[in-house]
């Protein structure tokens, strides 16, 4: 199967996953919120989960919890991140934004509730033995807590009233944290679960996650919100620090395609089976939403 067929499957099943974990609960907005919150989206972290694991000889849906685990952590990031205080956003994939739709008390707990049913998916016995589970907890606390995610978006929102412009250096560590630190441990998931060696893995989403991020970046001054289902152009007038504000459009994308050329030579131990992955960089540094 193609890389787009591939990655809309998956989409499908991590959909039905949340689904699942999100049925019967209270009939309350944050609830309502959270439901909402976890629509949508490209679901690339939740499909780095299960095309490390098939690559690996995992394929029989036993990831499917650990995908369905980051996609909800990365929902609770989005929530948060366009709360007032973070990036005051209005839109997000194509929706009003959770605390525009219900109120930011709504969003906050959506986002809280979202992050820690990630850390119940982690527990689920499909996934493996009790080593196995404690491996992906710890792992997803890390990317996203003090040392990776949410550390990313305090040197994010520092940047903005930062007395002096952040070096190459200082942006690539934000980025790596805000953005690199979960779609590398997404990476590495499959491989936990299928028992095998995450180090490649961890070494093709450290690049490619970060020129995830520039295209992002990229995305703001390019693209438009009829496509990117959230609003552009806002970056350079928050003060945000990104590879485009330091190297310009050109640098920035030159720059996301030597980190894609890196992180398709990291996949080169798996040959012709890594193939889905490589494409999925290439799209990192292709796609318009
Ligand atoms: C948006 O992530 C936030 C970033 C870290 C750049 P995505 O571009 O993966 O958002 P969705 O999940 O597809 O909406
Ligand atoms: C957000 O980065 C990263 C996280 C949510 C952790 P951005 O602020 O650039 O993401 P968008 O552009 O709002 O999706
Ligand atoms: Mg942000
Ligand atoms: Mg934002
Ligand atoms: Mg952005």
């Amino acid at each position: 199967m193609s890389f787009p067929s591939v990655l809309a499957a998956d989409a499908v099943a991590i959909q039905q996953r949340l689904d699942g974990a999100l049925a019967g609960l209270a009939d309350q907005p944050v609830i309502h919120a959270m439901r909402y919150a976890v629509q949508g989206g490209k679901r690339l972290r939740g499909f780095l989960v299960l095309e490390g694991a098939r690559m690996l000889g995992a394929g029989d849906g036993r990831a499917l919890s650990a995908a369905a685990a980051v996609e909800a952590l990365h929902a609770y990031s989005l929530i948060h991140d366009d709360l007032p205080c973070m990036d005051d956003d209005d839109l997000r994939r194509g929706l009003p934004t959770v605390h525009v739709k219900w109120d930011e008390a709504v969003a906050v707990l959506a986002g809280d509730a979202l992050q820690t049913l990630a850390f119940e998916l982690l527990t689920d016995p499909v996934l493996g033995d009790a080593g196995v589970r404690l491996a992906l907890v710890s792992g997803l606390a890390r990317a996203s807590g003090a040392r990776g995610m949410v550390l990313g978006q305090a040197l994010d929102i520092a940047a903005e009233t930062a007395p002096a412009p952040l070096t190459l250096q200082q942006i690539t560590a934000l980025q790596a944290g805000k953005t690199g630190a979960l779609i590398g441990f997404s990476a590495e998931a499959g491989a936990i679960v299928a028992g095998a060696d995450p180090a490649p893995l961890r070494a093709y989403a450290d690049a490619m996650g970060l020129a995830f991020q520039i295209w992002d970046d990229v995305l703001d001054v390019t693209g438009d919100a009829a496509k990117t289902g959230k609003r552009v152009g806002k970056d350079a007038g928050a003060g945000k620090a990104t590879f485009v504000s330091l190297l310009g459009l050109d640098g920035a994308r030159a720059r996301a395609g030597e980190l894609v050329a890196q992180a398709e030579s990291a996949l080169s131990p798996y040959g012709a089976a890594a193939a889905n992955l490589i494409a999925a960089a290439r799209f990192a540094i292709s796609r318009e939403s």
